[in-house]
C-alpha cells in the first residue's frame, strides 16, 4: 500500500505526531509529554515521552469527576451461576481502590510485577485494574493453560504476588484453579510472596497460611488507594502469547499510547460513545479481553459486559441475545468460531425470536479469519453490520477494520477492510519489496508503530528484534500473509509462520512438537492445523517411531495427547495423533508440513520441487483418508 486510504489514513502517516497528539487530548494527563514520538532509539520507538498519567484514572475516576459515577460501569453476566451483578463507575473504582490498597498491604509496589491467574470474574478486572493505579504490571494468564505453562510465565515475569480464584467454571464443570496454581509455584523455579485467593462458592481452596491471602478477609481491612503518576512509557502489562518454541513472548504494553490508542479506537473503529454499551466475549486472558473488555469500554466511558459462560450449552444457542437484549448492548466483539457455534446449534436463528435485540447495532468478528458463510449468516439473521477486523495480541487494537466511526466502507467478503489509521500496511516479498495488488506476501508495517502496540518483548529486546524486525529492516512483521487488492482492501490469508488457531486461540505447533518429542518413543513427529468446521482449525499430530518402540500405538498416541493436555493445558484441544512409518520431507530436512495440511484439508497441492522421496507423500495421503482427511473430506 504506497499510497494512502483516505484523507484521515494519509494525515495519521503523513504527521504521526499530530494525528495522534489531537488523540492525546481526550485523556487526562497529570504532565503533558515532552515527545509525542521519540525515535532517538531506532527501532525502539516511544510516544508520548515525559508524559505523566493513569491509566486507571482514564478509565475510572476521570468520568466520576465528571458527573458519571452512577453510570453502570460493569455488568457481569455469569449464566453459569445464575448472577447478575451490576457496577456503578462509583462501585467499580471504590472496588479497585480497594483492591489496590490490597496489593499495597502485600508489598506490591511500582513496577512490581502481578500475575493475574483468574476465569471470567469481575474480580479479574478488578486486580488488573488496581494493578494500573499504582503502577504494578500486571500479567494475565488465561485459565485454560495448564500449571507447567502458568509456571513459564511466573519464572518469566517474577510476580511479587498472583491473584487468582478457587475456580473457574466451564459448562457445568467446576474446573479448580487452586490446585493448578499451587502445582505451578511449586514446578516455577522463582517463588512469589503471596496469592491472593478469591473463594468461590462452588469450590473451596485449601489455603497455605504462609503464602495464600483470602480475598474477602484482605479487602475488609485494606485502605483505598490513589492513583499513581506513572509515565506514559511504563509498562502496563506484559501479556504472554505464542511464539515459534515452548517459550512464549512476553509482549509489553505501555500506559501513554496504550490509554490514547484504545479510546481513539472506540469511537473511531466501533462508533461508540460514552454511556454505550459495549460486549466482548472474549476472555480476559487475552489481547481482546485486554483491550476490549476491560480497557477500550472503561477509557471511553462505555458499560462493559463481561460474560461467564459460552455462546452454546450456556444454557443454549440464544445466550447471545438475551445478553444484547437484557443489558441493551449496541456492539458485540467476538470470534467468528462462537457464531459457527451458534450456527451449528440453531441453524435458523430461532432463539432470536424470543428476545428484542433492538438495541444492537454491529457485531464485530476477530481473532481468525471470518468465513464468509459464518459472516453472511450473521448478517442475515441479526440485520446489523458484520464486521471482520484483523489485528494480533502484539498490535492491541486493530491493523485493518471497516472503521465504523470514521467512514464505513462497502464490505467485501473475507477482507477486514482497509488499514486501520495509524497503520502504514504493506505486502512485502523476501528480499523487503513491495509486490502489486493481489500478489501475496508477507503484511508488514513501515516503523514507527502507532501508539498501544509492543514497545518490546519483556526483558528482551533481542527477541522482540529477531521475531519482529530482523526479517524486513524497517518494518514490523506481522507473521500474517496476505494481500492488498487495487481499492487497498486486506486480505490475510495464513500465517508464515507455525502458529495456528484454534478456536480463536492462538497457538503454537512448535511447542506441541516440543512435548511430543519428548515422548521416549517418538523419534520424530510434525503438528499442524487441520481446517476443523466449528473451531477454525485444530492441531493434528504425526508420530514416528524409533525403532524397538511399543508395539501399542494405541497407548503412545493417547500418552502424547495427555501430555499436551498437562503440559499446555486444555486450551491446546490436542486430541488427533497417529502413527506414521515416515515423513515427507524436502532433500535439506525440512518436514513439509503445509503440503500435509493441504492434504489432510483436501485443498489443491503441488509435489514440492525440493522434496526428498514424492512417494511418502501417497503414502501420507492413505493414512489421512482411513482417518477421514484428505480425499475422505467433502
Ligand atoms: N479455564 C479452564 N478451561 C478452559 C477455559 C478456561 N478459562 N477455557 C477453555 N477451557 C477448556 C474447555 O473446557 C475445553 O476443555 P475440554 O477439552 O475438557 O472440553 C478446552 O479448554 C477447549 O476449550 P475451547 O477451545 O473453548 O472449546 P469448547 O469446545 O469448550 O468451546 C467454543 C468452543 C467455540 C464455544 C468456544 O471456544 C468459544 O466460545 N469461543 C469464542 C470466543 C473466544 O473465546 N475467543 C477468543 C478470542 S476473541
Ligand atoms: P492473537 O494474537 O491471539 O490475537 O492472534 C493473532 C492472529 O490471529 C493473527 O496474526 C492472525 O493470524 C489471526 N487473526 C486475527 N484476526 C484475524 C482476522 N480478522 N482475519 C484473519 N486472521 C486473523
Amino acid at each position: 500500500m504506497a499510497t494512502p486510504l483516505s484523507e484521515e489514513h494519509r494525515e495519521s502517516i503523513e504527521n504521526p505526531e499530530t494525528y495522534w497528539a489531537k488523540a492525546a487530548d481526550d485523556c487526562y494527563w497529570y504532565k503533558t509529554c515532552d515527545k509525542i514520538l521519540d525515535d532517538s532509539k531506532k527501532p525502539f520507538y516511544k510516544w508520548f515521552k515525559g508524559g505523566i498519567t493513569n491509566t486507571c484514572f482514564n478509565a475510572l475516576d476521570l468520568h466520576i469527576n465528571n458527573g458519571l459515577g452512577e453510570q453502570l460501569a460493569l455488568i457481569y453476566d455469569s449464566p453459569v451461576t445464575d448472577t447478575i451483578k451490576q457496577y456503578t463507575y462509583n462501585d467499580l473504582r471504590d472496588e479497585v481502590a480497594t483492591f489496590a490498597g490490597v496489593l499495597t498491604d502485600n508489598g506490591v509496589t511500582k513496577g512490581d510485577r502481578v500475575v493475574v491467574y483468574m476465569p471470567m470474574i469481575p474480580e479479574a478486572a478488578i486486580a488488573m485494574l488496581a494493578c494500573a493505579r499504582i503502577g504494578a504490571v500486571h500479567s494475565v494468564v488465561f485459565g485454560g493453560f495448564a500449571s507447567k505453562e502458568l509456571a513459564t510465565r511466573i519464572d518469566d515475569a517474577k510476580p511479587k504476588v498472583i491473584v487468582s480464584a478457587s475456580c473457574g467454571i466451564e459448562v457445568q464443570k467446576v474446573i479448580p484453579y487452586k490446585p493448578l496454581l499451587d502445582e505451578a509455584i511449586n514446578l516455577a523455579d522463582y517463588k512469589p510472596d503471596k496469592s491472593i485467593i478469591l473463594q468461590r462458592w462452588m469450590e473451596k481452596a485449601t489455603m497455605d497460611p504462609k503464602r495464600d491471602v483470602d480475598w474477602k478477609d484482605a479487602m475488609a481491612v485494606a485502605i483505598a488507594q490513589e492513583c499513581v503518576p506513572i509515565e506514559a512509557t511504563d509498562p502496563l502489562y506484559i501479556l504472554y502469547t505464542s511464539g515459534t518454541t515452548g517459550q512464549p513472548k512476553g509482549v509489553v504494553r505501555d500506559n501513554g499510547g496504550h490509554m490514547v490508542a484504545l479510546k481513539w479506537s472506540m469511537k473511531a473503529v466501533y462508533d461508540v460513545d460514552e454511556g454505550d454499551v459495549f460486549w466482548a466475549a472474549s476472555d480476559v486472558g487475552w489481547v481482546v479481553g485486554h483491550s476490549y473488555i476491560v480497557y477500550g469500554p472503561l477509557l471511553k466511558g462505555c458499560t462493559t459486559v463481561l460474560f461467564e459462560g459460552k455462546p452454546v450449552g450456556t444454557p443454549d444457542a440464544g445466550a447471545f441475545w438475551r445478553v444484547i437484549s437484557q443489558h441493551k448492548v449496541k456492539t458485540l466483539f467476538t470470534a467468528p468460531t462462537a457464531f459457527r457455534a451458534i450456527k451449528r446449534d440453531d441453524p435458523d436463528a430461532k432463539f432470536l425470536k424470543d428476545y428484542d435485540i433492538s438495541s444492537f447495532k454491529a457485531l464485530f468478528l476477530a481473532g481468525e479469519r471470518s468465513d464468509p458463510d459464518t459472516l453472511k449468516w450473521a448478517e442475515t439473521n441479526l440485520k446489523v453490520p458484520v464486521i471482520d477486523h484483523w489485528w494480533q495480541t502484539e498490535t492491541g487494537w486493530a491493523i485493518a477494520a471497516n472503521c465504523m466511526g470514521i467512514e464505513p466502507l462497502p464490505v467485501k467478503y473475507g477482507s477486514p477492510t482497509k488499514a486501520v489509521p495509524g497503520w502504514n500496511l504493506m505486502v512485502l516479498d523476501q528480499d523487503s519489496q513491495e509486490v502489486p495488488d493481489g500478489d501475496i506476501g508477507t503484511l508488514a508495517v513501515k516503523l514507527p508503530l502507532p501508539p498501544g502496540t509492543l514497545p518490546t518483548l519483556w526483558k528482551n529486546d533481542e527477541r522482540f528484534i529477531s521475531a519482529y524486525l530482523d526479517e524486513f529492516p524497517g518494518y514490523f512483521t506481522t507473521s500474517d500473509a496476505g494481500f492488498l487488492d487495487e481499492e487497498g482492501y486486506v486480505y490475510v490469508m495464513a500465517r508464515t509462520d507455525d502458529i495456528i488457531n484454534v478456536a480463536g486461540h492462538r497457538l503454537s505447533t512448535g511447542a506441541m512438537e516440543e512435548i511430543l518429542a519428548d515422548h521416549p518413543d517418538v523419534a520424530e513427529c510434525a503438528v499442524l492445523g487441520v481446517a476443523d468446521q466449528l473451531k477454525g482449525q485444530l492441531p493434528m499430530g504425526f508420530l514416528v517411531l524409533k525403532a524397538g518402540a511399543s508395539e501399542d500405538h494405541g497407548k503412545i498416541i493417547k500418552e502424547v495427547i495427555a501430555s499436551v493436555r498437562e503440559r499446555i493445558g486444555p486450551v491446546a484441544a490436542f486430541k488427533i495423533a497417529t502413527v506414521v512409518q515416515r515423513l515427507p520431507k524436502t532433500r535439506s530436512g525440512k518436514i513439509l508440513r503445509g503440503t500435509i495440511q493441504k492434504i489432510a484439508d483436501n485443498e489443491e497441492w503441488n509435489m514440492p520441487a525440493t522434496i526428498d522421496d514424492p512417494e511418502i507423500l501417497g503414502e501420507m495421503e492413505e493414512v489421512l483418508v482411513n482417518m477421514g482427511y484428505a480425499g475422505a473430506r467433502k
